[in-house]
């Protein structure tokens, strides 16, 4: 564990192994076991972190239940819970370099990313919804029943939520998930991805400092397969909400069939970039490099179908190309870095199986295609790739691949485009390349995606609905959405007659 002394996040680190946080205290898991979290850019232990199972969830569902039931977060004035939650974005915001050095080193991502994206964008979405605390409310309806009524509804929390985050953007997915459901009053149960489990740990501290009531938010690290199923199931949880791959947001469903849980889901992506002979190309280049190269391209709204209309085809295949060349590599922790290494071991086979299957098939490698060697070889790292003359059928277009490898696809015009675009079975989010303004608006509604960027791409705000079209998932995140994901809707009728 050869963390450097001079990181702010060294002290955290040095407190291992990890525990869980359940009912404002921490655990050891119930069966004394832990696991390790890696640093992806040399394969090294970061942490030993507990290994929290059904027991362990077991116990945190009863301490989000007992917080609930005992109403110490859901009785205290709105004004109250607002500024308690603005407080968590404000200590989000003092202990940036803490929260950007964590991520950083055990998801291996950019640090200047961390620095620039997550983490204050983290801090925004507990502000943005501390905002709603104050505002949300029922509305009066107009009854014609014969008589006189007045009906009006309310707005309460769910209950007890289970949320299920992965490893891509750890701390940025925790705040996505955790901000509205306090927002909205519920108790919370987070279980972070295994890959990546220390920042959510971090959150933990950093929301027990600004005195959210004990058992109203807990942190349980574990496994999917065990941890994540049972919380998934458990009876006593009210709503899940996942993120994750499309696979196990199919088993979060049949778990959920138990108690009938609510469900959120969001899911994978094979989004389209699209370029047409109009666009100004060199933003066009620099928004496929963001759409593909950024976190990786471990980022769901990946715009990883970059279909470029034929007359500037080989244009933007050189443009493109020439920036995944100049990328420089590097642990994430390096502030010289802009692209890091993969996640993890099996991360880094999945996409170079990918790579070769885009190989096999015909496709050409404009750029990258394989892993990066010398120095980068202890590290999971894949060389920012882009494969040209790829067709709709291969296995590049059509599966969620995670990782640098854009496949770059030729198309005619509008209709050919609408229809190539359209044929997939996700529908996350899009981008349109345009100066055409009349071509912008009729190609946004054309297109099946839960967020259309137009002359911009993988900009994210906490206002900005989020989450997808078919197998990208159920409901959306973000904006006003989430406020109908972390409530219930209470009607109620009196007769005034
Ligand atoms: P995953 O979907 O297995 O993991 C996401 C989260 O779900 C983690 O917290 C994990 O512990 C949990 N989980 C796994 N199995 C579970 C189960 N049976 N019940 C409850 N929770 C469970 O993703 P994984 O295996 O890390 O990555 C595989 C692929 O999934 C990636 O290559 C990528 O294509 C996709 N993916 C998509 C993400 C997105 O943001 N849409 C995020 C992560 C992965
Ligand atoms: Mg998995």
């Amino acid at each position: 564990m050869a963390v450097a002394d001079n990181l702010a996040v060294a002290p955290f680190l040095r407190s291992s192994p990890k525990k869980l946080f359940i009912g404002g205290r921490w655990f050891e898991a119930a069966s004394g076991k832990t696991f390790p979290t890696f640093d992806p850019s040399n394969g090294e232990v970061l942490a030993e972190v507990a290994e929290g199972d059904r027991e362990d969830i077991d116990r945190a569902v009863k301490a989000a239940r007992a917080s609930f039931e005992s109403g110490s977060w859901r009785e205290l004035p709105p004004a109250e819970r607002a500024r308690i939650l603005w407080k968590v974005g404000d200590l989000i915001e003092e202990r940036a370099a803490e929260f950007a050095e964590l991520d950083s080193l055990d998801n291996g991502k950019p640090i200047n990313e961390m620095m620039l994206a997550d983490v204050p964008l983290s801090a925004a979405t507990f502000r943005y919804y501390a905002g709603w605390v104050t505002k949300l409310g029922g509305q009066t309806g107009s009854i014609s029943f014969p008589g006189q009524w007045l009906n009006y509804t309310l707005r309460e929390p769910v209950g007890v939520v289970g949320q299920i985050i992965p490893w891509n953007f750890p701390l940025m997915m925790a705040a996505w998930k955790v901000a509205p459901a306090l927002a909205c009053s519920n108790s919370v149960v987070l279980k972070p991805a295994e890959q990546t489990p220390l920042s959510a740990l971090l959150l933990a501290e950093v929301i027990q400092q600004a005195e959210v009531p004990p058992g109203v938010f807990n942190v349980v690290t574990g496994f999917g397969e065990t941890a994540g199923a049972a919380l998934a199931e458990h009876q006593g949880v009210d709503k899940i909400a996942f993120t994750g791959s499309t696979e196990v947001g199919k088993l979060i469903v049949k778990a959920s069939v138990g108690n009938l849980k609510r469900v959120s889901l969001e899911l994978g992506g094979k989004s389209p970039n699209i370029v047409f002979s109009d666009a100004d190309l060199s933003r066009a280049a620099s928004g496929a490099y963001l759409g593909i190269f950024f976190n990786q391209g471990e980022v769901c709204s990946a715009g990883s179908r970059l279909f470029v209309q034929e007359k500037v085809y080989d244009d933007m295949i050189d443009r493109v190309s020439n920036i995944a060349n100049e990328l420089v590599l590097g642990p994430g922790i390096d502030p010289m870095t802009q692209m890091g290494p993969l996640v993890s071991e099996e991360q880094l086979k999945r996409v170079l199986g990918y790579i070769d299957a885009g190989k096999k098939e015909g496709a050409t490698v404009a750029a990258g295609g394989e892993r990066a060697g010398g120095e980068l070889s202890h590290g999971y790292f894949v060389k920012p790739t882009v494969f040209a003359q790829v067709n709709g059928k291969m296995q590049i277009a059509r599966e969620e691949i995670f990782g640098p490898v854009l496949a770059a696809i030729p198309f005619d015009d509008e209709d050919d485009l609408i229809a190539k675009a359209n044929d997939s079975v996700y529908g996350l989010a899009a981008g349109v390349w345009t100066s055409d303004v009349k071509r912008a608006h009729r190609v946004a509604r054309a297109l099946k995606a839960g967020t259309v960027w137009v002359n911009c791409y993988n900009v994210l705000d906490p206002a900005m609905a989020w989450g997808g079209y078919k197998q990208s998932g159920w409901a959306r995140e973000l904006g006003p959405y989430a406020l109908d994901l972390y409530t219930e809707v209470k009607s109620v009728l009196m007769d005034l007659s």
